[in-house]
């Protein structure tokens, strides 16, 4: 008889989701509530997944239940550290996070600010509930499941697997609201595929410079600095700004139009709350592609190039890099 306390550990964590999700009629796929199924009972009820992950041990753990919309710091605080906790352990060989579709993004580019990328942090998630004829759930955890058992997955850091493909955090958006295969890794394209239990890395190499924070040094109390995302647009004025500077706010992203540009009301409002303390990062609202920097001295530079540009990140990506950086946390070594 095998031992199951000798076998190498896989630490799957339930944070809600459409994975988790529940609707009355098994062939509506939009009608559900999302959020209700545990991880252990979502897991049973997967067929073939003993056989999958034969040698493993999996460990289960809810973090929470909720739906992705309402994902929020205090749980994104608990959840680095009961991954940090579980990777510490020799006898684990990765974690698995089930998640909804809708903040995913954040939550994995969070997790690959403050997780070292020794050993795979792998997030899936699903477009239809656990309830539909058809869910995508299953497949997706298989495929989850089998990134954190392939070698090559330690050093890649955060990703989010989804409708067979292995996306790195930096990159993945959810770039359609109802489809199977609703994430994109932009222009760069996916890490790598899962095929049949399989992986087959694209040979994409991550930049490996990227902030790393001390996860140890997060507030528990999941209080966060106040960051907003402002969005550019035809008519835009600066009136949101002034609120919100008005309110306390200690940051603010802006989705820039095109390469990151912001009306002129809207540029002397952010320049103003730059004057009063406020950090402020430029993104586009443009889905591929970055905003690309003005050279420095550049004679023509308008005023709102004069506001720092947010490194490659889309703005809820920004969004949370401000965020941290805010917090003074100190690097890890
Ligand atoms: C959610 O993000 O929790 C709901 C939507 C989804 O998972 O697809």
């Amino acid at each position: 008889m095998v031992d199951s306390n000798s076998l190498q550990k896989i630490v799957v964590f339930g944070t809600g989701g459409t994975i988790a999700g529940q609707s009355a009629l098994r062939n509506d796929n939009i009608g559900y509530v999302a959020a209700q199924v545990s991880i252990q009972t979502l897991s049973g009820d997967i067929a073939g997944l003993a056989a999958h992950v034969l040698g493993y041990e999996l460990v289960f753990e809810q973090v929470a239940q909720v739906d992705s919309k309402d994902m929020n710091e205090a749980v994104w605080c608990d959840l680095a550290h009961r991954t940090a906790h579980a990777l510490a352990r020799p006898d684990v060989q990765g974690v698995v996070i089930t998640h909804g579709t809708d903040t995913i993004e954040e939550t994995a580019y969070f997790l690959h600010s403050v997780i070292s990328a020794t050993k795979p942090v792998v997030l899936t998630c699903a477009m239809r509930p656990a309830t539909s004829l058809n869910s995508d759930g299953p497949q997706n955890m298989l495929d989850a499941l089998s990134v954190v058992m392939d070698p090559q997955a330690n050093g890649v850091g955060a990703v989010v697997v989804c409708a067979g493909a292995v996306h790195a955090a930096a990159l993945v958006q959810k770039i359609h609201p109802y489809r199977v295969d609703a994430f994109s890794s932009g222009e760069a394209g996916p890490l790598g595929w899962v095929e049949e239990g399989r992986v087959r890395w694209s040979g994409l190499s991550m930049p490996s410079a990227r902030p790393l924070w001390d996860v140890s040094a997060l507030p528990i109390s999941g209080v966060w600095p106040q960051v907003e995302i402002v969005m550019n647009h035809a008519g835009a004025t600066g009136a949101v700004v002034q609120a919100l500077v008005q309110a306390g706010v200690q940051g603010l992203v802006t989705a820039g139009t095109g390469n990151g540009t912001l009306s002129q009301p809207l540029t002397d409002a952010l320049l103003q709350a730059m004057v009063h303390g406020v950090q402020v990062l430029r993104s586009t609202r443009c889905p591929l592609g970055q905003v690309v920097a003005a050279p420095q001295m550049a004679p023509d530079s308008s005023h709102d190039k004069t506001i720092p540009v947010a490194q490659g990140l889309s703005p809820v990506k920004a969004r949370v890099a401000l965020q941290l950086s805010l917090m003074g946390l100190p690097p890890q070594v």
